[in-house]
């Protein structure tokens, strides 16, 4: 590595320095060099050619799960169609490419971190078996803030593509940051993204999010194949009714506008706090998923 270390920022040093203890355990990561990455001109990510997958990983599907804004349920919805898949009796898989907030080992309660071979990065897997890989396995402590800059993020998630082991996966989610920033055009860029799964609010200018990701998906000649309205609805102890706590939803005219085929709404529903707080996010029903869930099974 070239010894130009002075103008390092203290997060770019962190990154290096988590990447060299993998090293020291017998992993080597030859080709990622933090400081070229971080000295790379951001329009250098379109000239890029897409990466291979190494001899250890079979990926048949990506998918990319992407919204607007945090908070909406981004990782939620990742973690519930992995898990719903696995329940189908696919192989499942989730990189958690939002490395600046990686919350998917949480929601699954891994606290293991990754492993090295000197060639390869193995990743966790959940209770159910879906092969997990995530910023938070490379911080020494799942607190420390990730607060790198954007190129050098990229190339570590390129980086979870190329040297990790992922076995045989049928379908693999990527737990995309929100936004249109490094990471996620390094991701359409490198990977080859079989779709994109669009998470709204009722909250939100929806309609503004879903054109959003339409263009950019098409941009990248992606597919976006559903949308899930998160905190859709509330189902009523007292009623069995379905509230729409936040107003009526739209969702279905749109996704008509735009010729998208699959919608799912999930409820507002405390179990389903309470369960990704703890760890157990598989033991939700996959039910409320189902028809985004038919719709990646059906890609040809
Ligand atoms: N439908 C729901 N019912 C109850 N709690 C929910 C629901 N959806 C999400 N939550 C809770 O809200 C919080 C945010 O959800 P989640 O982490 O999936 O959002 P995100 O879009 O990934 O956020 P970030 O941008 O921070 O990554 C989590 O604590 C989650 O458990
Ligand atoms: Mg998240
Ligand atoms: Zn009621």
């Amino acid at each position: 590595m070239p010894d130009n270390r002075g103008n390092e920022t203290p997060e770019e040093k962190a990154l290096r320095e988590a990447l060299e203890n993998l090293k020291e355990q017998g992993l080597t990561s030859e080709d990622f060099d933090p400081e070229a990455a971080a000295n790379q001109p951001a329009e250098d990510a379109f000239a890029e050619f897409r990466e291979s997958q190494n001899d250890l990983s079979h990926i048949k599907r990506i998918i990319g799960i992407v919204s607007g804004k945090g908070g909406v349920g981004k990782t939620l919805v990742t973690s519930m169609l992995a898990a719903e898949m696995q329940r189908r009796g696919f192989e499942a898989g989730i990189m958690d490419a939002d490395v600046t907030g990686p919350s998917i080992p949480k929601s699954f309660g891994i606290v293991n971190k990754a492993m090295g071979d000197g060639t390869y990065i193995f990743p966790q897997e959940s209770k159910t078996g879906i092969k997990i890989m995530s910023m938070n396995m490379l911080l020494e402590n799942d607190s420390d803030p990730v607060v790198w800059r954007g190129p050098v993020i990229a190339g570590a998630v390129k980086q979870f593509y190329t040297d990790v082991a992922w076995g045989d996966v049928d379908y693999l989610f990527v737990d995309m940051p929100p936004g249109t920033g490094d990471v996620p055009l390094t991701v359409f860029q490198s990977l080859p993204v079989d779709g994109i799964i669009v998470v709204t609010s009722p909250q939100e200018l929806v309609s503004m999010i879903v054109e959003k990701a339409v263009r950019m998906a098409e941009m990248m000649s992606v597919p976006v194949l559903g949308i899930v309205e998160n905190m859709s609805y509330f189902e009523c102890p007292d009623c069995g009714k379905r509230h729409a706590v936040f107003g009526d939803s739209h969702i279905g005219e749109l996704a008509e506008k735009y010729n998208i085929s699959a919608v799912s709404r999930i409820p507002l529903d405390m179990k389903i706090s309470r369960l990704s707080d703890s760890g157990m996010i598989e033991a939700y029903p996959g039910t409320c998923v189902k028809e985004v869930a038919d719709r990646i099974a059906a890609i040809k």
